[in-house]
């Protein structure tokens, strides 16, 4: 594409991206199908020695050597997740969300650094920094997530690297991206972001500064529940780092992922626009409620870090937890359990909702989670929210009777 690309908006760079010819055409023909087919491989046949000698002495990124090394299916879908961060210089892809991210802090971390990891990280994050980077000699200091600026003061000549989640996990903080960059940058540490609850589209990560982005694409960019697949989008700086961590691992995913996924990113855009009104009807409803003390979703006054939220993000998607008033383990049970239209399990990001009981407190270090009873995490998908509000509202219903 031309330097016209630059001008195009995220909803266009959706519908476009990934889509080179040379992926979606036959040489020499006119035309072309509209997206890259599935290419599986592992063998790649060359025409003589010559050209296998040649094809290993050179820089073999999307170019057929290997089937580990991807083909014009993963290729494809790692363009356009490239081209949905403005300042990417490349995409890297993973089996999973949780292969993405400690690859990514494999790439950047050596025995003796320490990382500063935001204490509202998904759970695996932490176990990760816990159970592989310790003995690996890396040491982790958690953070409160709404420590800002303060930041700075945390920084110790052997702090390498900054991991943010934001908002984060189970708790919905939001952090303060900028002031965090901000400080990093000052110090040379680089900054890392778990960004699968806004995706690009609400929170263009690299754009503010931060110089490696993680999806769990397996969330809101597959959109159903059916792929396991993660990505590392990477600045010029870093993204030769994340690749060459990628091949040594190994890591890589199978074409049909790949291509699942690209089919989910296609829709990305009104899958989002529907489950952000989806989400917010609920979560303003919840609000409302007697028995919920307090609603914990980014977009609503009053959660934490929202002022940071309407600063820095374009919109809000459809996961965010509540806090019961009261109750204990059985009553919230008595909620969820009797959920007509909201399955039990983990995970999000589908076009189905989900409720979870959730404890945040097994998952503190640096700061404590106190609440007013237990908490239920949802997901919202794209039902009639009317239909999800009068579930809960029966659900409620029980939690009071559960509790006397
Ligand atoms: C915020 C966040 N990051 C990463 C992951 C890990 O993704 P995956 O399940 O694809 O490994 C999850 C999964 O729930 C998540 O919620």
């Amino acid at each position: 594409m031309s330097g016209a690309e630059d001008d195009r908006r995220p909803l266009t760079k959706l519908a476009q991206a990934g889509r080179k010819a040379e992926w979606t055409g036959m040489p020499g023909q006119p035309g072309g199908i509209v997206s890259p087919s599935v290419w599986r491989a592992s063998t790649i046949l060359y025409d003589d020695v010559a050209h296998l000698r040649r094809a290993a002495g050179s820089s073999t990124h999307e170019r057929l050597f290997y089937g580990r090394k991807g083909t014009p299916t993963a290729w494809s879908l790692a363009d356009a997740l490239t081209e949905m961060e403005p300042g990417a210089a490349g995409t890297m892809l993973f089996p999973s969300g949780v292969a993405a991210v400690s690859c990514a802090l494999m790439a950047v971390l050596r025995p003796g650094d320490q990382l500063l990891m935001v204490d509202s990280a998904y759970d695996p994050t932490r176990a990760f920094c816990e159970q592989a980077l310790k003995p690996f000699g890396v040491e982790t200091v958690y953070y409160d997530p709404t420590v800002g600026a303060g930041i700075a003061d945390l920084l110790t000549e052997r702090t390498r690297a900054i991991f943010l989640e934001s908002p984060g996990s189970l708790t919905f903080e939001v952090q303060d991206v900028p002031a965090i960059v901000a400080a990093a940058k000052d110090r040379g540490v680089v900054t890392l972001i778990d960004n699968t609850w806004a995706t690009p589209l609400f929170f263009p990560a690299l754009g503010h500064g931060v110089d490696i982005s993680i999806l769990a694409c397996t969330k809101y960019i597959v959109g159903h529940s059916d792929v396991m697949i993660g990505s590392v989008t990477a600045n010029e700086a870093w993204f030769p780092k994340v690749r060459q961590m990628a091949y040594l691992f190994g890591q890589m995913t199978s074409p049909d992922d790949a291509w699942l996924t690209s089919r989910g990113l296609r829709t990305l855009g009104v899958r989002l626009r529907q489950h952000q009104e989806g989400a917010l009807a609920v979560a303003r409803w919840l609000a409302d409620q007697p028995d919920v003390a307090r609603v914990l979703h980014p977009a609503l006054p009053g959660s934490p870090g929202h002022d940071l939220w309407a600063r820095d993000f374009s919109g809000s998607s459809g996961l965010f937890s509540f806090v019961l008033k009261g109750g204990d383990e059985a009553a919230r049970a008595a909620l969820i359990d009797g959920l007509a239209h909201f399955g039990i399990g983990y995970s999000w990001g589908g076009f189905e909702s989900l409720a979870l009981p959730v404890d945040p407190a097994r998952y503190r270090s640096a700061t404590t989670w106190e609440a007013e009873g237990p908490a239920v995490r949802l997901h919202i998908g794209l039902e009639d929210p009317a239909d999800l509000i009068a579930d809960l509202d029966a659900g409620l219903a029980r939690f009071r009777a559960a509790r006397g």
